[in-house]
């Protein structure tokens, strides 16, 4: 993964490169693999989500509020894709292949960063 979506929180950073591999895999399949690729890093997202939510409640984060309402927007426009993506596949190609990247790389920068910094400083006082 690129050094810069880095958190230094190693479960996350594990979570985001596997993100990463499947959403490559989404980019390079096609025909019918591709709803196949697309639904498994739709699932991955709904796993990797909810990982996040547990280790914020786990800790008592402060920004969990804005955190989970940021996932649940970010997950409704992915299944939303995924569902026009069964009907019209170049919807779907053209979310995977020029958004989603995007949209979690900014997640990541703007969001996840703060949980992560946010962790580190609880596991440094453990
Ligand atoms: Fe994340
Ligand atoms: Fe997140």
């Amino acid at each position: 993964m690129n050094e810069a979506l880095t958190l230094g929180v190693a479960e996350m950073d594990a979570i985001h490169a596997e993100f990463l591999t499947l959403l490559e895999d989404a980019k390079h399949s096609r025909g019918n693999d591709f709803l196949s690729a697309f639904e498994a890093l739709l699932a991955h997202t709904e796993t990797h989500f909810a990982r996040e939510e547990a280790l914020m409640r786990a800790h008592r984060y402060y920004g969990l509020q804005e955190h989970e309402s940021e996932h649940e927007t970010l997950l409704s426009e992915m299944r939303y894709f995924f569902e026009k993506a069964k009907k019209l596949p170049p919807m779907g190609r053209s979310y995977i292949d020029d958004y989603a990247f995007e949209k979690f790389h900014r997640h990541v920068i703007n969001i996840d960063s703060q949980l992560a910094m946010f962790l580190k400083s609880e596991f440094a006082r453990a």
